[in-house]
């Protein structure tokens, strides 16, 4: 029998109740770049590495040494042309010492209808730490 608890809140602050190496397993789909800007401050393509640094030192501290970290998300395009700030995020990442391992794909084939039109059988990509 497992046990959910739901937190609200800023993950940088409600992680540091936690001791060290406390969990196995830490998967994050973050705000995307440049979107959403009625919902969570949106974080520009520039600063995104920036921004997504300021959660490494927290989970860094609460992941296991044997642990994961599976970051879901995916760059875009912009005029045509791939923004690759999910490529200067994870190699900002690697500086920290974060071991990249892979890229991973999902399908997602039963999205619930609205305004993505493109999201029903998109793969996406991802990226796993360990
Ligand atoms: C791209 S959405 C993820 C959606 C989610 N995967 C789902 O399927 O509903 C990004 C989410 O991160 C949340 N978020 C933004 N900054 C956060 C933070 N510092 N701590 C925790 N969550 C945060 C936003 O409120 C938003 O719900």
């Amino acid at each position: 029998m497992y046990k959910t608890e739901v937190y609200l809140g800023d993950s940088r602050e409600i992680l540091k109740k936690y001791p060290d190496g406390y969990f196995n397993l830490i998967m994050t789909s973050p705000p995307y770049a440049d979107a959403r800007k009625n919902h969570y401050d949106s974080i520009s393509t520039a600063n995104y590495p920036e921004f997504f640094l300021s959660f490494h030192e927290e989970f860094w501290r609460v992941l296991a040494e044997d642990g994961s970290f599976v970051l879901n998300i995916k760059d875009k395009v912009v005029d045509g042309v791939r923004d690759r700030y999910v490529w200067k995020t994870v190699m900002a990442l690697a500086e920290k010492g974060w071991r990249c391992v892979d890229d991973y794909a999902w399908v997602k084939p039963n999205a619930m209808p609205g305004y993505w039109v493109n999201r029903g059988s998109a793969m996406s990509g991802n990226i796993a730490f360990t």
